[in-house]
């Protein structure tokens, strides 16, 4: 089944939107394979955003995104990537259509809501870089 990374940006949480926005994709059929929530460090935001890093907004989006904390939400389904780009909506407030999620609740600005993988590979890698490999194993030995 294919999967999908999405990140509820500082703003979705400070405005209390995180419940509004799972509902969407709950409602849609999508369902929650992996969920988090927690402050994304300086080092895994310009990761996260390298390709931007030649960008004039590179230092606002690293400080935006670190301002305080995001959700994490690895989604499954059938066409999930393209389907949740749609339901997201476009970049820029201006663009964004109603019925979208930043259509709805997105001002112009930096601050869009929502991120969510673009293709295959950069879930992939989104998926691995916010939810790594959890080694039980290892966690159990190291407690003895
Ligand atoms: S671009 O310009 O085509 O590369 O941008 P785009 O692919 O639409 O967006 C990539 C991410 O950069 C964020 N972005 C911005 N942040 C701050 N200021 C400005 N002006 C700006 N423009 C784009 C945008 O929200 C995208 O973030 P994610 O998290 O991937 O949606």
């Amino acid at each position: 089944m294919e999967r999908t990374l999405v990140i509820i940006k500082p703003d979705g949480v400070r405005r209390h939107l995180i419940g509004r926005i799972i509902q969407r994709f709950e409602e849609k059929g999508f369902a929650i394979a992996e969920m988090k929530f927690a402050t994304m460090t300086e080092k895994l935001a310009k990761e996260h955003y390298q390709h931007l890093s030649n960008r004039s907004f590179f230092d606002d989006l690293i400080d935006y995104m670190t301002s305080g904390p995001v959700v994490y939400l690895v989604l499954t389904g059938e066409d999930v990537i393209d389907l949740v780009r749609k339901m997201v909506g476009a970049t820029k407030a201006a663009d964004a259509v109603p019925g979208t999620i930043r259509g709805d609740f997105a001002l112009p600005g930096t601050e869009n809501i929502i991120h969510a993988s673009d293709s295959r590979d950069a879930a992939n890698t989104e998926i691995t870089r916010f939810f790594p490999p959890f080694d039980t194993k290892k966690v159990e030995d190291a407690k003895k």
